[in-house]
Parts: C-alpha cells; structure tokens; sequence
C-alpha cells in the first residue's frame, strides 16, 4: 500500500540523505533507506534499511516498496542503467526530488561538461518519466573542504591551487530542509532551484575560517600550477577532475554570487561556512 509521506532516501550515508534522514525522524517521519554495507551504515536505529546502490533497479526497486516520494542522489558510476532506475521509480512512486547541480546549462547542447551531462542526462529522463519531480541544482558543498583533513590534522598549512577561487558553499542541512519542503509539501512540481551557501569566500578565508573554528592559525599555500592536477586526484575522480578544475580557475577571477533561492525558501538566511566549520571541529582535530 501506498502512504503519503512515505519517503526513501538514497544516499542516506552521504552529507545531503545523512541530513535529510535526520531532519525527516525530527518530524516523526520514518524514511525508508538504502544502503550498500548496512554494517557501517550506522543510520539511526528504526530506520527501514533495504540493501544496494540506487544504482542499482533491483536493490532500488526492493526498496521501493509502499514508497510515495523518492530522494535520490546520483553517483558518478551509476548512469548505464539511469533509464531503468528512472523507470523503476515511476512504476511506484508518485514524487521525485533529485540532488542534481549547478553545472547543468538549460541552455545548452551538449552540456559544457562531463558533471553536467551526467545531471542533465538523469534529469531529462526524469522529465520524460511522468513523475512529479523537483530539481535541486546546488553549488559547492561545505562538505567539500573535508579534503583538507588530513592536512588539517598533521599541521598548520593547507597546500591546495586556485587559493583565491572563491565559492558560495552551501550547508548540507540547508539543502536537505529544502529537500524536506520538496517531499513533503505541494507547490515545488517542476522547480530547478539553484542553490548556493550565502556568502562568498575564497579557499584562502575558508582554511581561515576552518582555523577560527579549531583555534589554530590555519594558513593556505599555494601549489605551483603543474601540480594541481596531481593533489586534486587524491580527492576527486579522475572523469571530473579537469572539469573541476577549469571551474576553480574560473572562480578566482569571477566567483558567482549567491543566488538567494535557498533563503526564499526557507525563509531564513542559508547557514554560514562559519556555522559549518564550527560544527564540523571533531573531524578536523587530530
Ligand atoms: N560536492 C559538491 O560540491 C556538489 C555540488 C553539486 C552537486 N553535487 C552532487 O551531489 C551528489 C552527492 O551528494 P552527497 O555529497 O550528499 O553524497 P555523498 O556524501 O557522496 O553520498 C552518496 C551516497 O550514495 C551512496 N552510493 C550508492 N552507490 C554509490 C556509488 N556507486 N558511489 C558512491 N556512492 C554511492 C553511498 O551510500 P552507501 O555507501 O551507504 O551505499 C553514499 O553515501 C552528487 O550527485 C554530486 O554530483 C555535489
């Protein structure tokens, strides 16, 4: 059977799905979850966990079970059967919010990049599914500067390129209250909202920023350009990381602002990085 508010969350171990989980349980909303390893999932106990990736149609599909309203996150290896995953949910569920990004352009063809494409393309087939369906387009992620922990944790200095490319980061729970209106309440069918944190900073300010929270005079060091590539690898994937580059070369001369479509939302200011580093202290700490 069918209930309102019967949600499955993908990528209930991730920033975003972690988050989401957390806030749905705080208004006496039990999610459905999907996880790969149950065993280190430690999601909060009652959940109902069903195994796989959503990657996966069969594991997503077992999932599926009574569900009205599906979050889902995309991952990068997943998208040979997006078609079937897709179909797969609007055989069952009635409402869709994806975690799509900022880098699909609705105006172009090709997308410019590959982390576009890979959005765009299960964006469209969400389009053409019939599924009532909201797009979540954020920019970078606070959680992105937890590429800097190890460093954090053995010094005093962030060695990074592009130290003066400057983002908007945008608080995970931020993201996941805006998913918590999308699932929950009518009136955000066929939304792309962007989304961005509410202020820039450039990486400089953020390791900054990250000192501030711990009490340590956290300072950043430019790499020379050769070997960006190279440091960027230890963080990302090799199919994305020159797309993500160009893009923080493009930030250092012409940082987007903050678009405000999260605090219209919410009604609120976005959360601070300020608010995130200071949150996020354990993690950082040797
Ligand atoms: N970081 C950014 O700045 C940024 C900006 C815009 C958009 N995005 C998009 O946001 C999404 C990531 O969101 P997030 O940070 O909340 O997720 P995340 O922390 O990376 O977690 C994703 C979850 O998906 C599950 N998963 C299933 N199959 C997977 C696979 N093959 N590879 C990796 N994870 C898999 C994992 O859970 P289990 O291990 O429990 O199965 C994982 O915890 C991506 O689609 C990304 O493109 C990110």
């Amino acid at each position: 059977m069918v209930r309102d508010n019967n949600i499955l969350v993908t990528g209930a171990t991730g920033n975003v799905g972690g988050a989401l989980l957390r806030q749905l349980l705080a208004r006496d909303i039990t999610p459905q979850s999907l996880t790969r390893d149950p065993a280190t999932a430690n999601l909060p106990p009652g959940v109902p966990v069903a195994i796989g990736s959503q990657a996966d149609p069969a594991a997503l599909t077992a999932a599926l079970d009574g569900v009205d309203s599906v979050f889902l996150v995309w991952p990068f290896d997943g998208v040979d059967r997006a078609a079937e995953v897709v179909a797969a949910i609007a055989a069952r569920a009635r409402r869709i919010v994806l975690l799509s990004s900022a880098a699909v352009d609705d105006t172009a063809d090709p997308q410019p990049d590959p982390i576009a494409e890979h959005h765009a393309r299960i964006e469209r087939l969400i389009e053409d599914s019939g599924l009532e369906w909201t797009f979540l387009r954020p920019f970078a992620f606070a959680a992105n500067t937890r590429q800097w922990i190890g460093q954090v944790r053995a010094g005093d200095v962030v060695r990074g390129s592009h130290g003066g490319a400057g983002f908007t980061l945008v608080h995970e729970a931020d993201l996941a209250e805006v998913a918590v209106r999308a699932l929950t309440e009518d009136g955000h069918q066929g939304a792309r909202y962007l989304l961005s944190g509410p202020t820039v900073h450039t990486q400089i300010e953020q390791v900054r920023i990250l000192g501030e929270a711990l009490g340590r005079p956290l300072r950043w060091q430019e790499i020379p350009p050769g070997e960006a590539r190279a440091a960027a690898l230890s963080w990302l994937d090799e199919s994305i990381v020159d797309t993500v580059l160009a893009g923080y070369a493009a930030m250092v001369d012409n940082p987007l602002p903050p678009t405000g479509v999260l605090e219209q939302l919410l009604g609120r200011p976005g959360r601070s990085f300020r608010e995130w580093a200071a949150e996020h202290v354990a993690e950082f700490t040797r």
